[in-house]
Parts: structure tokens; sequence; C-alpha cells
């Protein structure tokens, strides 16, 4: 099965993103044929400059191969070295019915957000079609926000194999049900726009500092505790399979300990979790000329089906 996803590079990852976006992809190329790219083309439609874009791109690649995309089970380029998704992008766009992104509601909500309105803001869903429908792909893991731009695309795809012959194969979009929302240190989802995140890749004491910071309940030390409803109780099950949240909960009812006992151990869990990303982390930024040939490889071996898939559609379409 041929699986591809775009990462947005915006920054600092969290919790939020590694238990709902990163881990997820990391298994699934364990059993797909997984292509994954940085959509910089994409992130521009909201950059403001170009280092910085220059740099979220090469420190999203960092952070995922960090926890775990294999570059030898997985096709990891970056989106504007195969350009051939633009060429893709503008005959796409004639069979993309105005209606059909008006009707956008990431458009809409981006708007509402304060983006300027920008015809490639617009027409972002059918640059996604093109990343999609370049490589044959069967199946999309998405957030629910996405699932949308999913469904435009098989709209779109159908548009064309209904006029020029069944060229592209129709997506299924994944949605991984069972993540739930990650809470953030004030209960509210995790998002680096709430201010409430815990990065994934801070030092020690900062990680400290910030799990310090989870607001929960102000029960006297001495006292049982809670743990339903409790943050950090709910940041720490995401670490603990079933019998470890047993003996959590016991803690939590003995009364011996104090949430600041839990923030320890939650830091602690948080800290062990990704040791081994943190080594391949400070690997990959010493050795970031690895990480442009990865890149590279990818792009090539994308570069390679793209090129095959342009000529049949040129051909179809009189081009
Ligand atoms: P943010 O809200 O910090 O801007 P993004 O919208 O960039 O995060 O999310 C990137 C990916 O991480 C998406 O696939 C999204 O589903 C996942 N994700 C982000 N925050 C959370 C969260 N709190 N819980 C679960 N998944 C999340
Ligand atoms: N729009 C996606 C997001 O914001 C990123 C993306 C770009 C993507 N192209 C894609 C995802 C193709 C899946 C397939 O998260």
């Amino acid at each position: 099965m041929r699986v591809l996803t775009g990462i947005q590079a915006s920054g600092k990852l969290h919790l939020g993103n590694y238990f709902g976006a990163m881990k997820p992809m990391v298994e699934l190329q364990e059993q797909h044929e997984l292509f994954t790219f940085i959509a910089n083309y994409h992130s521009l439609t909201t950059s403001k400059d170009a280092d910085t874009l220059r740099q979220y791109t090469i420190d999203a690649a960092v952070d995922y191969l960090s926890v775990g995309i294999d570059p030898n089970k997985t096709t990891f380029w970056i989106q504007s070295h195969v350009p051939e998704v633009l060429e893709l992008y503008w005959i796409l766009s004639k069979f993309t019915p105005m209606g059909l992104l008006e009707r956008a509601h990431s458009y809409k909500d981006k708007v509402a957000k304060g983006i300027p309105a920008s015809h490639a803001l617009f027409s972002y869903p059918v640059l996604m079609a093109a990343d999609i429908l370049l490589l044959d792909t069967e199946q999309v893991p998405v957030g629910k926000d996405q699932i949308q731009h999913v469904e435009m695309t098989r709209d779109i795809a159908i548009k064309f194999n209904n006029e020029y012959g069944e060229l592209f194969t129709l997506p299924e979009h994944l949605v991984q049900e069972e993540v739930a929302t990650i809470p953030g240190i004030d209960g509210q989802k995790m998002s680096k726009s709430y201010n409430n995140a815990i990065d994934l890749f801070m030092d020690e004491k900062s990680l400290q500092k910030r799990c310090n910071k989870i607001v929960s309940s102000s029960t006297p030390l001495g006292e049982p505790l809670e743990y339903e409803g409790d943050n950090i109780y709910a940041l720490a099950s995401l670490f603990l399979n079933d019998e470890e949240k047993l003996e959590l909960q016991a803690r939590y009812r003995s009364g011996k300990e104090g949430y600041g006992h839990f923030k320890k151990y939650l830091k602690e869990l948080i800290w062990e979790e990704l040791g081994e990303a943190r080594e391949k982390r400070a690997y990959y930024l010493s050795h970031i000329d690895e990480v442009h040939d990865i890149l590279a490889h990818g792009a090539k071996k994308a570069s390679a089906i793209a090129s095959v898939k342009m000529e049949k559609v040129k051909a179809a379409i009189g081009l």
C-alpha cells in the first residue's frame, strides 16, 4: 500500500505533535511504502521571511529523522525539490471547480485567523491534490482538519479521469481515531499557539520547569489525590501500559506523595522516552550534510516516479 503524507514545518514540535502525528507516522513505515515530505511550498502561504522558512524546513527534517523516520524504509524529501508537483498543480487547476475551493473550511479558518487571503492560500488544496496524485498515493494519513482536502483530491481526480482517462488513483484518508487530543500544561488542547506546549527537545532543567507549571488541583500534601481529570496523570499515562497506569493511580490514592512528585515522575518519563531521539538529533545536527543527502536521495526517488507520471498526464491532455 502506498501511503503519502506532508509535514508542515512551523517551528518547534511538542508532545501533542509527537503523539498525534510523529509516532503514528513512524509506525506506518513498518507496514507500508511510506512517502513523506516537508511541505515547504505549502508553508510559503504563511511564511514571513526566507530564513525562517529555510530554518523550519531543515528543523522539521531533523526532528522527524530523530524520532524515527528511517530513510532506508521511507522516501523522505523536501517538496520544492520535486518541482513536477507545480506542473501538475496547474493542470489540476483546470479540473477544480471554483465552488469546490470556496467550500474549503481550512481556507476560511485561516483567513478568520488573520492570514492574508492570497490566491496561494485559496488554491492550497489543489497543490495538496497534486502532491497526492503525482505519486499514485492510495492512503493519506491526516488529522481531522485535513480530511476535506483528501476528499477534494478525490473530486479533482474523478473529474480528470472522467474527461481524459483513468490516470489517477483515488486516494483515501487514514485518520488515526485512537489518538486522543493531548492536553497542554493548562489542560486545554496542547498547541504552539496556546502557549501551553511541552516542547520535545528541551534540556532537562527546562523540561522539569515546564512540567512544574502544569496546572493541578490544590489538594494539600498528605491527602489522597484524584487522578481522573488531572493533567499530570493524563500526560504521564501516554507513556504507561495498563499495569503501570494502575500503579500510578495507587500512588495518587495513597496520599503519600504530592503533585511535585508526579511532576518529577512525568519529567523522567518524557526524558526517557525521547532519549534515543535526543541522541539521534544531536548526531544529525552535527552531521547536517547527512540530512541534506538523505533528502536529496528521497527527492531523486520521488522525482523518478513523478516524471513518468507527468509524461503520461501531459500526453493525455495534449501538452
Ligand atoms: P499546533 O496546534 O501546535 O499548531 P499543528 O496544527 O501544527 O499543531 O499540528 C501538527 C500535527 O500534530 C497534526 O497532525 C495534529 O493532528 C497533531 N497535533 C497537534 N496538537 C495535538 C494535540 N494536542 N493532540 C494530538 N495531536 C496533535
Ligand atoms: N496540508 C497538510 C497539513 O497542513 C500538509 C500536506 C501538504 C499534506 N501536502 C500534503 C498532507 C499531502 C498529506 C498529503 O497538515
